[in-house]
């Protein structure tokens, strides 16, 4: 059989690799999903939407009701107005990067992405035939906006992620302003990843579409409302986006699952108060790690959103952690920048974090 040399280009994602290999009694501080719950107003909308049969294919953008759903929260929550018929409903966020590296790259293009940073936006890239260029980050883990524009010229498309996967930083509207207005004059489209705007410790969450029309947000359910294994996400962007993106939708998806997209319209429109209450708990967690990093002597910024501490970590140590039973991320599966860093997660119960917390002191005193 041969196979593509697009995908044989690309690797297994490291983290699912680490996941895989997890013994018995293992703290699971590697993979990025909430522990908590679908809420139950959610999952009631769901088996609604079973019980009364609304079970085939539906258009292929997705629902009316869900895009003006999706319309209304970017114009409540971010300030954007985007039309129902300027959204695409996806398969998770997931799906949305992969239609937009489809529909916006040609074999060659030069694609900017954060280094270290999400590992789709380099793998859907490379599948597109672009070539990626990794812009650094700075000491406080913020993207260096400096070096990102020095790339631009030329560049085809920036991912722009805030909060960040793997860092947890937050960008300030001064850089996301910066880095949108720079790639307008350049021609650089810039796709803004929001999946994680509503875990943010005390800083406003400001997307990148406020500041040009050379964006396409991205954003699911999936962080905000636990709801990971229900693929729901979107992209919305002006109508010249959507018109190719919607092509590649329609032949690669159909459309997102009936039954999950109304699920995700009562997540929209329906309460939102444990969207609060999940933040809350994530920022205990967040101290409750980053102090107990800190009194081991592990020095770095304080996350300020999603739920990942980037914790400067030489591979030696990340191999006794994982040995002692603590499933952490090497920072090598991120980018090249980041050898010497883990990711650690704390979307899991503070009694997981404390044991955790032992377990590496047992495994840096070795
Ligand atoms: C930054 C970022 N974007 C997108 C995704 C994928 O989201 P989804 O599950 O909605 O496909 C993830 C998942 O970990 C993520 O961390």
């Amino acid at each position: 059989m041969k196979f593509s040399e697009r995908v044989q280009g690309i690797e297994i994602s490291g983290i699912r690799r680490i996941f895989e290999g997890a013994g018995p009694g293992s703290i699971n501080l590697g993979l990025g999903q909430p522990d908590f719950d679908t809420p139950q107003h959610i999952k009631d909308a769901a088996i609604r939407a079973i019980r009364e049969g609304k079970t085939g294919y539906t258009v292929n953008a997705g629902i009316v009701e869900l895009r003006t759903a999706i319309s209304e929260k970017l114009r409540r929550e971010n300030a954007l107005s985007y039309r129902p018929d300027q959204v695409i409903v996806t398969a998770g966020a997931s799906e949305a990067l992969h239609l937009v590296c489809q529909a916006l790259m040609n074999p060659g293009d030069r694609v900017l992405v954060p280094d270290p940073g999400f590992v789709s936006y380099a793998a859907l890239a490379t599948i597109a035939g672009a070539k990626v260029e990794g812009v650094p980050l700075t000491s406080t883990l913020h993207i260096d906006v400096e070096a990102a524009k020095e790339r631009m010229e030329g560049a085809r498309l920036l991912f722009l992620n805030s909060p960040g996967n793997p860092t947890g930083a937050v960008e300030s509207p001064e850089s996301i302003c910066a880095l949108v207005e720079s790639a307008n004059d350049l021609g650089v489209t810039v796709v803004s990843d929001e999946v994680y705007e509503h875990f943010i410790y005390g800083k406003p969450h400001v997307s990148a579409a406020c500041y040009g029309e050379n964006v396409i947000t991205v954003n699911a359910v999936s962080k905000t409302y636990a709801m990971t294994g229900w693929r729901i996400g979107f992209l919305a962007a002006d109508e010249s986006v959507i018109g190719q993106c919607m092509k590649v939708h329609q032949y690669c998806q159909a459309c997102a699952t009936s039954i999950a997209q109304y699920a995700a319209l009562a997540a929209y429109t329906g309460d939102q108060s444990s969207v609060g209450v999940m933040r809350r708990e994530y920022q205990a967690r967040r101290d409750l790690l980053y102090e107990g990093l800190n009194r081991l002597g592990f020095q770095f910024p304080l996350p300020e959103g999603a739920f990942y501490t980037f914790v400067p970590m030489g591979r030696d140590l990340v191999e006794k952690v994982i040995r002692k039973g603590v499933i952490i991320v090497p920072g090598d599966s991120f980018g090249r920048n980041a050898r010497d860093y883990a990711r650690l997660t704390y979307a899991t119960s503070r009694e997981n974090i404390a044991e955790a917390l032992t377990r590496i002191a047992a495994a840096a005193s070795e």
